[in-house]
């Protein structure tokens, strides 16, 4: 049974129990306190809670899910894969413990004949937690299941949480015995490999806080209602249908594995560590590509370093299969190829998806390449040192600045025959690892902290009236002070207000929050911030400018009409500009972040190389042309299908609900999802001016641009700085650009000159020098200050002119100048006398300590400096000493 038709089948069966299906969320959580989907239950965490009231009463999905923490376990095992499909049935206050068990029996166990997956009834184990009599009652009663395949488990083991203060519950989990072949008898507690976990039911009906670990939390209540969150893991049900091993040789991951096979010459099924090299590309390649089609791209934080490890875990195993050449072509295209039936989006976004992967392991091989380089030089530096070992500091750094992995520095550094500080590198890694985990808890409070918006949420979304109108009359539904709700709030308080309907647009979509205030009889309110802590509810953050705020006071929400109007000139300027990016480098250049606020907008873009002059220009004239043409904005409110077949271009990153909100101007010129406010005719933006372009990050650039008066400020003050360019140099404008060119190519003629006429004048105090020699023991002595002079080679210059009119003679010469206000001391010496004994080096050296410095060189030319200019006599003096002891 293919793994598609294994999703079919489970979808097929809710469907006919009443269940809504919804599709996969993004693999990109909403929840910023959470990095990914790591469980079907995710997007759906504000229905569980009720924060979010829920719009079905049951649903199932085939969700999309990433976890990386058991990424060592990758490979292994039959059964950790850090990218998998998990499907899920949900029951928001709907049906309990006796549906959900009867349900995943049915399922599990009818004939493959009766649309069922076929399970023999007595190949199934459950477990339940340690003091749910219930469920074991009812495995009994409903599964006929006998007492001794229903074991009890702790919470390690039966108790679902996400890791995290939020909903949580006890579960029960359904298990498939492969059969002796794969281990000891005894059920689920005594082996998890053959005795396999499937389905998992989650019976969430409480709250969770102060989480120390995955067994320590403190249950803190109920929620609201009793929920039902299930999860049958998709790849473990194909692995054990299709008959084969692992989840790495199902359809739909198998092809890549084969793929390595064929590029390395090596085998699978030979030898243990090439067999989980092979599985861990297969897994790591699909992952990365899933995660790429979600919008996620390569970068050294967050989700982008995840993205970033998974494809260089990739090219090492790749590398440790004996291949060193680019790979990610042929096996990314293996990965599509299996995955794009079910999520076609993998097929229209190839372009922008492979140019991520094909870029990011180019740019890991040259890394690879210099860090072998680097690590070199430090194995060289450490066995020079006599050290047999490289520092842990040394590998930490090459792993943690250079993306080089600890293993490959491990094997060079054996190779070139030293060892490296293996605890010292394993030392820096657990701090490293307990600062990013200090860093994630103090992020982690909000789930908890969204609780207090239940109630507020609960009375229905605010409604945004801004789209029409800029103020608009309301009443206080509720005031928060200090993450608490109050009845009041009182001049100089910042307070959290939430209203039934206001004009003021919360920040979403790049474009910034509406400044404004909130008025009422008796109270002003300035508004420093609006913001949507959960989905559907806008909270303004004010200060109280004057007066008393209480809950239940009449409100007016007032925008400030200037900046708004500014704001969503530069919003709709954005999407003229991706407009017309899209249509000069074609559509591969889709928009990956932006932001606008009044005069100013900004766009981050996929696209791999810097954009010509000519090509700026031409995306600024197609976007200024738009602008003038007086384009009619109009807005749409309409279903996803609807829109996505109208081509309107969505955005990654973007949750969009069953309900878009279309956005045109020039009819399919320009066709965006977009919550955002606009200009209604494209000539109220005035003028778009480009002000910059650069990367961000591999493959990706962004633009900035001043928008309406702000551009056109831009302009006359360069318009201004030409004219005064223009009056300095008494060159008409056109002409400048020439003026300038030949004014430096005159300067740096003159440079030349001056330094020749420099060279000519040095040479010219040659003789009176070299009369200087005079006897000092058993050489000729030149000992002089020269002055000042342009630079420490003007010294130089000199003291190898006057050592070569001396050539024959045994002579040392000794010259002190003055570079900046900083002493350079030059020493030379001929051939006759350093057979005498003397070394310039040396000679430096009494010199410079005399300076307050340090240098040196070889026995004929040495050079050095100091700090102290009025010591210079005394410097001559020391080496004159020191050549008559010779
Ligand atoms: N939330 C449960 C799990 O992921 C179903 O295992």
């Amino acid at each position: 049974m293919k793994t598609a038709e294994i999703a079919n089948r489970y979808l097929d069966y809710f469907r006919s129990k009443d269940h809504t299906i919804v599709p996969s969320a993004s693999l990109v959580s909403d929840d910023p306190s959470i990095m990914f989907t790591i469980a079907g239950m995710v997007p759906f965490i504000p229905y569980l809670t009720g924060v979010v009231p829920a719009p079905y009463k049951s649903v199932a999905d085939l969700q999309k899910c990433i976890r990386t923490n058991d990424i060592e376990e990758v490979g292994q095992t039959a059964r950790h894969g850090t990218f998998f499909q998990m499907m899920g049935n949900w029951s928001f206050g709907d049906y309990f413990k006796k549906e959900a068990i009867g349900y995943a029996w049915e399922l599990l166990t009818s004939s493959e004949s009766d649309g069922g997956l076929g399970f023999a009834e007595k190949d199934l184990w459950v477990t339940v937690y340690e003091d749910d009599d219930e469920a074991e009652q009812l495995w009994r009663s409903i599964a006929g299941l006998p007492a001794n395949r229903i074991q009890r488990l702790g919470r390690e083991d039966n108790y679902w949480t996400t890791g995290q203060p939020g909903p949580a519950g006890p579960s029960s989990e359904i298990y498939v015995d492969r059969g002796p072949a794969y281990g000891k008898d005894g059920g689920p507690a005594v082996d998890d490999n053959r005795f396999l976990e499937i389905w998992n039911l989650v019976f969430m009906q409480y709250a969770i806080d102060n989480v120390r670990s995955k067994t320590e939390f403190d249950i803190v209540g109920e929620l609201p209602q009793k929920n039902i969150d299930t999860g049958l893991g998709l790849e473990r049900v194909a692995f054990l249908k299709q008959g084969v091993e692992n989840m790495y040789e199902t359809d739909q991951v198998r092809p890549v594995l084969d793929r390595a096979v064929e590029l390395s010459g090596r085998r699978y099924g030979v030898d243990h560590a090439d067999d989980v090299r092979f599985r861990v590309i297969a897994d790591h390649v699909r992952s990365s590509l899933m995660l790429l089609s979600d919008g996620v791209t390569p970068s050294n934080e967050g989700r982008g370093y995840i993205l970033r490890r998974l494809m260089r875990r990739t090219v090492r195993s790749m590398r440790l299969l004996g291949v060193e050449e680019a790979t990610f072509p042929e096996l990314f295209a293996a990965s599509r190829e299996a995955m794009s039936t079910g999520y076609p989006e993998i097929d229209t976004d190839w372009q922008r998806i492979s140019n991520y992967a094909f870029a990011e392991e180019e740019t890991f091989l040259r890394t690879l390449a210099s860090g072998s380089t680097i690590l070199d030089t430090a194995v060289t530096k450490a066995k020079e040192a006599g050290t047999a070992k490289l520092g842990g500091d040394q590998a930490f750094l090459l792993h943690d600045t250079y993306g080089f992995p600890i293993d490959l520095t491990l094997e060079i550094a054996e190779e070139a025959g030293i060892g490296v500080d293996r605890d010292g590198f394993d030392d820096l890694m657990r701090s490293q690892r307990e600062r990013a985990k200090e860093n994630a808890r103090s992020r982690k409070t909000q789930i908890a902290d969204l609780s207090v918006y239940r109630e507020y949420r609960a009375a229905g979304e605010t409604r945004f009236l801004g789209y029409d109108e800029l103020v608009a009359e309301s009443r206080v539904l509720g005031l928060i002070v200090d993450g608490a709700p109050v009845e009041r709030a009182s001049a100089g308080q910042t307070a959290e207000v939430i209203l039934p309907e206001t004009t003021l647009y919360a920040e979403s979509g790049g474009q910034v929050a509406d400044r404004g205030t909130i008025v009422g009889a008796g109270f002003e309110l300035d508004v420093i911030d609006v913001q949507r802590p959960v989905a559907g509810l806008v909270s303004h953050t004010v200060t109280v400018h004057s007066g008393e705020v209480a809950v239940g006071d009449a409100a007016t929400t007032v925008v400030d009409e200037n900046n708004r109007r500014r704001a969503q000139a530069a919003h709709s300027a954005t999407h003229l500009v991706h407009a017309a990016l899209r249509d000069t480098l074609g559509s591969a250049a889709t928009q990956t972040g932006s932001l606008n606020r009044a005069g100013y907008l900004r766009i981050d873009f996929s696209w791999g190389q810097s954009l010509s002059n000519a090509t700026k220009t031409e995306i600024e004239e197609i976007a200024n042309s738009a602008v003038s043409d007086n384009l009619e904005v109009t807005t749409r409110v309409m279903s996803l299908d609807d829109a996505k077949a109208a081509g309107a271009t969505a955005l990654f990153g973007e949750k969009y609900g069953a309900e878009v909100r279309m956005v045109d101007i020039g009819g399919p010129w320009s066709r965006e999802l977009c919550g955002g406010t606009h200009v209604g005719r494209s000539s109220e933006i005035g003028l778009i001016s480009l002000t910059s372009e650069a990367s961000v990050g591999a493959s990706n650039r962004r633009v900035e641009a001043l928008v309406g008066q702000d551009a056109l400020r831009e302009l006359t003050a360069e318009r201004a700085l030409v004219a005064e360019l223009s009056g300095q140099l008494k060159a008409p404008k056109d002409q400048l650009a020439a003026r300038i060119a030949e004014l430096s190519a005159n300067l740096k003629r003159a440079e030349k000159k001056i330094a020749a006429f420099e060279a000519q004048s040095l040479s010219q105090r040659v003789p009176a020098l070299v009369s200087g020699a005079a006897p000092a023991g058993r050489v000729q002595l030149v000992a002089a200050s020269v002055g000042e002079v342009g630079s420490a080679d003007d010294v130089r210059a000199l003291v190898t002119q006057v050592r070569e009119r001396l050539a024959a003679q045994a002579a040392v010469v000794a010259l002190v100048g003055v570079v900046g206000s900083r002493p350079v001391v030059v020493i030379a010496t001929t051939e006759a006398a350093r057979q005498a004994g003397a070394q310039a080096g040396a000679l430096v050296k009494t010199a410079t300590g005399v300076l307050g410095g340090g240098g040196g060189g070889k026995p004929d030319l040495a050079q050095g400096g100091g700090q102290d200019a009025t010591r210079v006599d005394a410097a001559l003096d020391a080496v004159r000493a020191a050549v008559l002891a010779l």
